[in-house]
Parts: structure tokens; sequence; C-alpha cells
């Protein structure tokens, strides 16, 4: 197998090579203790694939993907699952939330901006529990028929293009909210904590690439060879080719008196119609505005606007809804 550990290397090795090794392996189920065991040793006393371990490690651990194809080979796709699924339990259950509980901590809940940051916290946190549940309910149990040997009325591409979430626009929301705080908050006490909280940002960030990355690429792959094998139950399905997101334009350039008014609205808590309304304009010419204001901005989220219409004086605090 290509990459930088084998089945002899000891298990210990992985770890302190790589620190964040450690969430990997207990996504695999398995435990520390393993002493002097091998990488082979230690994955056959847990009961899991060593073929696929060794590639999920491989492949976190070199940035160079360029042996995708021949890294599928190794993977055992139902130990690949579990290892996806724990991942997303790990991520709803215990990362997310604890993340939460430090930028509670780290925040002057008194402020009007702390409480929006939280907001556009919990926004993003909705964000990926969707998603991740919809890949448990919908991915996951499709996955598993096709090991079972039936195959579906649709394939694994079509299935994720119903996604209402993608990777990026997901990964979009947290660089936004990081920028915001960097940006905006003023960091009047607790400086530690703050700084702790958006490290932890940062490395779920980092940790949640790699998961998509990983769904994208190894996962995928191993599901279309199993989509392709002529020994599933019903005729091929038709021929796919993975969806690419569009990603978010990075032009730049001041805001328009007229976008500095949406901005302003926006943050008073109206709809678009309403907005509209007011304005005297079409509610698609509204989001026409909407959708520049974002691309020069790179801000989607509504409560990300809002901090940013308060710190650049558009809006007065007491006028913003919550
Ligand atoms: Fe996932
Ligand atoms: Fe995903």
């Amino acid at each position: 197998m290509t990459g930088r550990y084998h089945e002899t290397d000891p298990m210990s090795d992985v770890i302190s090579d790589d620190y964040r090794m450690l969430q990997m392996i207990s996504r695999f189920g398995i435990t520390l203790g393993f002493g002097d065991q091998t990488v082979a040793e230690t994955c056959q006393k847990a009961g899991v694939d060593t073929g696929t371990f060794l590639t999920v490690v491989n492949f976190l651990t070199d940035t160079n993907h360029a042996h995708i194809n021949e890294m599928v080979e190794h993977i055992d796709l139902p130990t690949m699952l579990r290892y996806l699924k724990n991942s997303h339990t790990y991520f709803i259950d215990y990362r997310l939330p604890g993340i939460r509980r430090k930028l509670i901590q780290a925040i002057d809940m008194r402020s009007q901006i702390a409480m929006l940051i939280l907001q556009f916290y919990d926004e993003y946190m909705a964000e990926v529990t969707r998603h991740m549940q919809y890949e448990n309910t919908h991915v996951h149990p499709y996955v598993e028929q096709l090991l079972e040997g039936r195959r579906g009325e649709q394939t694994l591409a079509d299935i994720t293009s119903q996604h209402e979430g993608s990777h990026s626009s997901i990964d979009r929301s947290l660089t936004e909210l990081k920028n915001i705080i960097i940006k905006y908050y003023p960091n009047d006490q607790n400086a530690a904590l703050l700084g702790d909280a958006l490290m932890d940002i940062y490395m779920v960030e980092e940790d949640f690439l790699n998961h998509c990355h990983m769904e994208d690429t190894l996962f995928s792959q191993c599901v279309r060879r199993l989509e392709e094998s002529p020994l599933l139950a019903s005729p091929a399905g038709e021929e796919t080719s993975p969806s690419t997101p569009p990603m978010a334009g990075d032009g730049e350039g001041a805001l328009s008196d007229r976008e500095r008014e949406v901005i302003r609205l926006v943050a008073m808590g109206l709809s678009n119609k309403e907005i509209a309304e007011r304005m005297f304009i079409a509610v698609n010419t509204v989001m026409t505005h909407r959708r520049n204001i974002s691309r020069k901005l790179d801000i989607h989220a509504t409560a990300g606007l809002t901090i940013y219409a308060i710190v650049n004086g558009i809006i007065n605090v007491e006028d913003v809804k919550l």
C-alpha cells in the first residue's frame, strides 16, 4: 500500500507523529493502551479492517492525494461507513455543542454583537446537523442497500445532489463566523477564553473539511464502484458524475446606497417582500441586491449581515431585531 504508514508500523507512531490521529482512532472504535503492537495487530484485536484504517490514516496525514484510485482498492465499505457514522455522532453530539459552551463562556452575553455571534454559530450548527442527519438517513441506508446486493432507484450522485447544504456552503458559513469574530468582536475581557474558542473553531473546520473531502473522494469512489458492479440485482443505473457546487465569487467593492439600505432593512428583521415594499422595488431586485452584497462582503447569513450593519454604523443597535 502506498502512503506513510504500513501494517508493521507501531500503532503508537501514528499518534505521536500527529496528535489529530487521536480523534481518528476513536472513530474506528480503537482505544489507547496498545503498547508496542503494530497497526495490524491493534486493528485485528479491535475487529477493524486494517486496509481501511491505513487508507484513512494515510489520507489524513498526506495531503497529496495523488493515489486515490489505488487507495480505494484497500477500503472495506462497511468499515468506512461505520467510521463516517461515528464521525457524525462526534461532530453533532460532542464537538459542536462543546464549542458552543465555550463561546458562551467567552463572550459578553449582554452585548448585542455577542448574541448575534451566538445566533450565527447556532445557524451553522443547525446546518451541519441537518447535513449529517441527511447523510445518516438517506446516503448511508442507500449504501447499506447496495451492500446487501440491491440497486436503488437513484444513484449516490442523485441522493447527494438533493442535500440542502453542500460541503462548500457549510464551510463558507464557518469562515464567515471566524472572520466576524476576528474583525468585529470587541475583545474586552476573557481574551484567553475567546482565543481558545477560536482555536477550537479552526480545528473543527479542518476536521470537517477532511471529513467532507473523504466523503467526496474515497467514499464516493467506493460507492460508485459498487454501483457499477454487474452483481447488483436490478438493471444498471444512469451514468453519473459528481456534482460540484458553485463556489462563491470573490468580488470586492464598496456598497452602493441602495445596498446599504437593503442591509439596514435586513438587520431590522424585514423579509425580502417587506423590503421590496419599503423601497418600492421588485422582490427579485431585492434578491439581486442581497446576492451582490453577499458577494462583496463574503457574508451570507442574516446574523452576519446584521453584525456588519452594526459595526459599520448602518443601523443603531436598538433598531436591530434579534
Ligand atoms: Fe458526513
Ligand atoms: Fe457530507
